[in-house]
């Protein structure tokens, strides 16, 4: 089938690049003149495991192409994906400027459509609830054009985003026209392993079931959290919980690690936008509001308990942080949690050096010279006082710790993803501080300060 892609971030080129694998034809609009130029040059502006390889297959054979027309790239389009970005305002409520510039300029180059045939617009990007009936209602009045809306929310997940792509748990669409809905599933088809797993419902349904799960998810991951707290008071291990909770097949073991809190643009963004459309339809959604404080709470109770067990005053202490994407394989660091733990350990005085492997260009906007900069982390923990890690990159996991531990001013180990084995920190001589397991703690040869 003939597809259009409007905006190839995160979502529109991995959506648009899995489209191409599968055999339909795929035109990408990007606005950006930076990520466009990359693109048709062959280069992917994102990191994201396997898309590489994806673009380059896709775009040799000719089954995915970019502009930054949209009339040119709507023009034989059966099926118009919306992928531009919803992010939050300050207040919470969802920036929709981007979808309704998108809509507009779809709107505009459809009206001069002359064809009866249906054209299907997708609304992939996450928006409040009756974001997608008022687009239909204002297309219907906008054009002659014959078009149906449908909503169909992404469950992808950075990192994995590729295989979340072609190997879908379901695949929700939200609309009213059996006709766009035929027409979904034959696009979909080669991805639809299951017939269960196409689910169709109303536009409402659709847009709330995607708040609903990223909601759900966040949940889990700050009940989780909540319990460290419990954990570190009695003694007991927040990993072996999550062994003795996830095995009960009615609760299952996905989004149960307790960390030093959750980041990406999803999550926190989308129980932001839950909270305000709970508002809107007039009430306080108690829920949702206590999965945002838990989370606040935990990035700033990792960094109190940095200062708490560091042994000397962190004013004018050096931290290292490890980690500074939102999670491993990405190198995206919108929300996070090393933005909160890095911003905290600065207020208090401390000078930081940091190291990720992917999301260090994209950091250093943030903070610019705030922060010392590392190539590698054993670099970036040499002279240290403290480490402090915020991704679970397996790459940490397997570092010359004993090497490390030789080098830092003092070897403590804060982890604030529990991805690192007590055993080897205990054998290469560190303090070790897990979250919500017990620490290890052990005479420190403790350098002399210069
Ligand atoms: N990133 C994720 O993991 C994820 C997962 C599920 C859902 N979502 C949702 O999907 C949507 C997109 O998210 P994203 O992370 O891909 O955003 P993104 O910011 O990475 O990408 C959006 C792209 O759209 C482009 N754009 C904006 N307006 C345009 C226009 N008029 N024409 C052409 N291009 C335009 C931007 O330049 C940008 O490249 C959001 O609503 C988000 O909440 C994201």
């Amino acid at each position: 089938m003939d597809v259009t892609i409007i905006g190839c971030g995160y979502v529109g080129l991995v959506t648009g690049v899995c489209l191409a694998h599968t055999g339909h034809t795929v035109r990408g609009v990007e606005k950006d003149a930076k990520k466009l130029k990359m693109l048709l040059s062959g280069e992917c502006p994102i990191f994201e495991p396997g898309l590489h390889d994806l673009l380059r297959e896709t775009q040799q054979s000719g089954q995915i192409t970019f502009t930054d027309n949209v009339k040119s790239a709507v023009k034989d389009a059966e099926v118009v994906y919306l992928c531009v970005g919803t992010p939050p305002k300050a207040d919470g409520t969802v920036d929709m400027s981007f979808l309704e510039g998108a809509g507009k300029e779809v709107c505009d180059a459809l009206a001069e459509l002359n064809t009866e045939f249906l054209t299907t617009i997708v609304v992939k990007s996450t928006v409040p609830a009756g974001t997608n009936r008022k687009l239909h209602n204002f297309l219907k009045q906008q054009t002659k054009a014959n078009v149906a809306v449908v909503s169909n929310p992404e469950f992808l997940k950075e990192g994995t985003a590729v295989a979340d792509c072609l190997r879908p748990d379901r695949i929700v669409i939200g609309g009213e026209s059996p006709e766009a809905f035929r027409m979904m599933r034959r696009l979909y088809d080669t991805l639809v392993e299951q017939e269960e797993n196409f689910i169709t419902m109303n536009w409402e349904s659709a847009e709330l079931t995607k708040y609903a799960a990223n909601s759900m998810l966040a949940a889990r991951i700050s009940f989780m959290n909540e319990m460290t707290i419990l954990c570190e008071h009695y003694g007991a291990d927040v990993e072996d919980i999550r062994k003795g909770i996830g095995s009960d097949s009615r609760i299952g073991p996905a989004f149960l690690r307790a960390g030093c809190g959750y980041g990406g643009s999803c999550f926190p963004k989308d129980v932001a936008a839950m909270e305000h459309i709970s508002k809107h339809a007039g009430y306080d959604n108690l829920f949702v509001n206590a999965i945002q404080t838990v989370n606040k709470n935990q990035k700033k109770r990792f960094v109190d308990k940095i200062q708490e067990k560091l042994g000397r005053p962190i004013k004018d202490a050096t931290i290292a942080v490890w980690g500074l994407a939102f999670k491993a394989d990405t190198d995206d660091i919108r929300e996070s949690s090393a933005i909160d733990v890095i911003t905290y350990l600065l207020e208090r005085g401390a000078s930081v050096k940091a190291h990720d492997y992917k999301g260090m260009d994209n950091m250093k906007q943030l903070f610019g010279d705030k922060v010392e900069w590392c190539a590698d982390p054993v670099t970036a923990a040499a002279g240290a006082d403290a480490v402090a890690l915020c991704t679970d990159w397996p790459q940490y996991t397997t570092l010359p710790f004993r090497k490390i531990s030789a080098t830092m001013n003092m070897p403590i180990i804060f982890d604030g993803r529990n991805c690192l084995n007590r055993d080897v920190m205990r054998e290469n001589g560190f303090q070790y501080y897990p979250i919500g397991r017990p620490p290890v703690e052990q005479h420190l040869r403790l350098k002399q300060r210069v």
